[in-house]
């Protein structure tokens, strides 16, 4: 390469699944047939009227310009609405509400907006690798937290208390939470906002899973007094099965919003119109695609949950979202040999848990994003897999 790269890219490394997935397909390729369960992109298609709200809009004249940075209007009118209904949460959908091509967009534009080097940024352990990287690429220094299962994965405010926390501007919180599955405990949630006001630091609740096996949606808007050191991302990725539409929003304080737009109104020229009306009438479907959604969804994490009996994991049958986490069992030494020897040997591709970080090192997840047929497939071949194992270890 005559032109050398810029330093600040020493400090990620390739996304995991750019890699992975790279392997997987020369796999595919070369005859094998690798069943992906990793991925959490929906496999479902988004409801009828949307996809027709966006396609009749896309004939329309004159609705192929620039648009507004800060999204039109009727979207964001149709996010307040869907707040209020959702989450019992009101926005002014003039000043708090910011669309975005999805939350990841969200992630680094936020961390743009507040972040100079030096400062701390707090992200969870095990959790999205995106918190990390994005804030190393902009000079700050990462302190992670941890989430374990002894304390059903919350956040444990006495221990997140004794850390330095002098130079902490940001910290991210993603509940209900990737990759665990759990559900956040209110009263921890307030002792948080509490710590953020004492410390002054920004808390970012990434929410796009909020209605995934979910009854009462959480949102960190819920707690009282949060507004003033928290900000929220949602999306329609895994909610309306619209990931590859890039469509998401961040809401809270007016003045934090303006200062998101300061990087945003940089980055990009608005989104396509009819896609902006198409997520405003996804936003509006009301109740009932919801209870269609999570009915299958329900289905897919009681086979998922079999899948990982017979890998002799253990799990919280109570998780919600879009995956299932899984503990494999102690005498299983090496879990990045067991998640190849499923590649390999059952042509099964799980994730493995220490993507996410130190405290996922023994843990797998499993997406819900494939149909039942494909899981039952997986089931076929892991217990085919399984007994070839154990026919391997009597013979010897
Ligand atoms: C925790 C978390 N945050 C954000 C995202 C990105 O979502 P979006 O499609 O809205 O950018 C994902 C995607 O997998 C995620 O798991």
């Amino acid at each position: 390469m005559i032109i050398s790269k810029a330093e600040r890219l020493n400090s990620v490394k390739e996304y995991y699944f750019s890699s992975k997935l790279r392997q997987i397909k020369e796999l595919n390729d070369k005859g094998m047939d690798i069943l992906n369960m990793a991925i959490g992109s929906p496999d479902l298609a988004p409801h009828e009227t949307v996809v027709e709200t966006l396609t009749q809009g896309a004939i329309n004249k004159g609705i192929h310009g620039y648009q507004s940075y800060k999204g039109i209007d009727t979207l964001r009118e149709a996010i307040s609405s869907y707040y209020q209904s959702a989450y019992d949460v009101s926005f002014d959908p003039k000043q708090e509400i910011l669309p975005l091509m999805g939350s990841k967009e969200g992630i680094t534009h936020i961390t743009q907006a507040f972040i100079n080097p030096g400062d701390t940024v707090l992200i969870p352990d095990p959790g999205y690798p995106t918190y990390s990287s994005v804030s190393e690429l902009a000079g700050a220094k990462t302190e992670v937290y941890d989430l374990l299962e002894d304390n059903n994965y919350q956040l444990n405010i006495e221990s997140i208390e004794k850390m330095d926390l002098s130079k902490v501007k940001l910290m991210w919180i993603n509940f209900p939470h990737m990759p665990t599955g759990a559900e956040p405990d209110m009263e921890v949630i307030r002792a948080l906002i509490k710590l953020a006001k004492a410390h002054k630091f920004l808390i970012i609740n990434d929410n796009p899973y909020s209605r995934i096996l979910i009854d009462k949606p959480f949102s960190i808007f819920q707690v009282e007094g949060a507004e003033d050191v928290a900000l929220e991302l949602n999306s329609l990725s895994k909610s309306h099965n619209m990931a590859g539409w890039r469509l998401g929003w961040v809401c809270g304080k007016s003045s934090y919003i303006e200062t998101i737009l300061g990087i945003k109104s940089n980055a990009d020229s608005g989104m396509f119109y009819p896609l902006q009306m198409a997520a405003a009438k996804a936003l509006l479907l009301g109740e009932e695609w919801f209870r269609e959604l999570n009915e299958q969804y329900k289905k897919r994490q009681s086979l998922i949950f079999k899948l990982f009996d017979l890998l002799e994991c253990t799990y919280n049958p109570e998780q919600v979202g879009l995956f299932v986490w899984a503990r494999i069992p102690d005498h299983i030494a090496n879990v990045e040999e067991l998640v190849d020897d499923l590649i390999f040997n059952a042509e099964v591709f799980i994730t493995p848990g220490k993507i996410f970080g130190k405290n996922g090192e023994r843990y797998l997840r499993a997406s819900l994003c494939s149909n039942e047929q494909n899981i039952d497939l997986a089931l076929t071949r892991i217990k085919a897999f399984k007994i070839a194992q154990k026919e391997k270890e009597e013979a010897i």
